[in-house]
């Protein structure tokens, strides 16, 4: 028997929580690994809104959704995910989320000045939580190892305790070794 990766994790408890035909939220487009899979996950009948605030990322993750024909169920945002909110209620009008995946830091291959920033990150979050369903799942990969990650990890870490237990359960998964592994928090909204 193997732990599971932070990924395999992560994919795995959103296939739980989200369903065909489902809108669903990636924060943090980057090159479009999980705003592909959740394409996949929602099917034809289902859509995703990505965020990014980098052209680039846009660009590779739209590379990716074509490469595996799911582009068309995907809307891709060149904005801050701190503005995500006005996004969902102007376009989405009176739509919750099934499920939204950040993945912090900056992107591989791209610019490491290009980083997810604590405050703008828990705007984000918050705005998310509000907008997810009963049983919604939110996951949020984090990264500990570049500048200011640390500081980003802990001020995530700390809001999302502060969740009251009856309206949002947290999970927080992680390999202790190596040092400075990446982990994860899976939000799942009561009800
Ligand atoms: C680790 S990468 C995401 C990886 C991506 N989920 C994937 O599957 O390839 C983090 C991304 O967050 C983006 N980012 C940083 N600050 C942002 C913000 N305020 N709003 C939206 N995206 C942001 C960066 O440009 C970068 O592409």
């Amino acid at each position: 028997m193997q732990f599971e990766s932070i990924r395999e994790m992560t994919q795995r408890l959103m296939r739980a929580a989200i369903h065909s035909g489902d809108r669903v939220l990636d924060g943090t487009a980057g090159n479009g690994h999980d705003t592909t899979f959740l394409a996949e996950c929602v099917g034809e009948s289902g859509k995703v809104v990505a965020f990014d605030i980098q052209a680039e990322a846009i660009t590779h993750a739209s590379a990716r959704l074509e490469a595996a024909s799911v582009k068309h169920r995907v809307e891709l945002v060149l904005q801050r995910h701190e503005y995500l909110g006005k996004w969902l209620d102007n376009h989405w009008p009176g739509e919750s989320l099934a499920g939204a995946m950040f993945n912090l830091g900056y992107r591989p291959g791209g610019s490491k000045d290009l980083v997810t920033q604590a405050e703008t990150t828990i705007s984000a979050l918050e705005q998310t939580i509000a907008r997810l369903r009963p049983a919604g799942l939110l996951t949020v990969v984090l990264y500990t190892g570049h500048a200011g990650g640390r500081n980003e990890a802990d001020a995530v870490i700390d809001w999302a305790k502060s969740l009251d237990p009856a309206h949002a359960v947290v999970l927080w998964y992680q390999f202790l070794n190596p040092h400075n592994s990446p982990s994860l928090l899976a939000i799942r909204k009561s009800g």
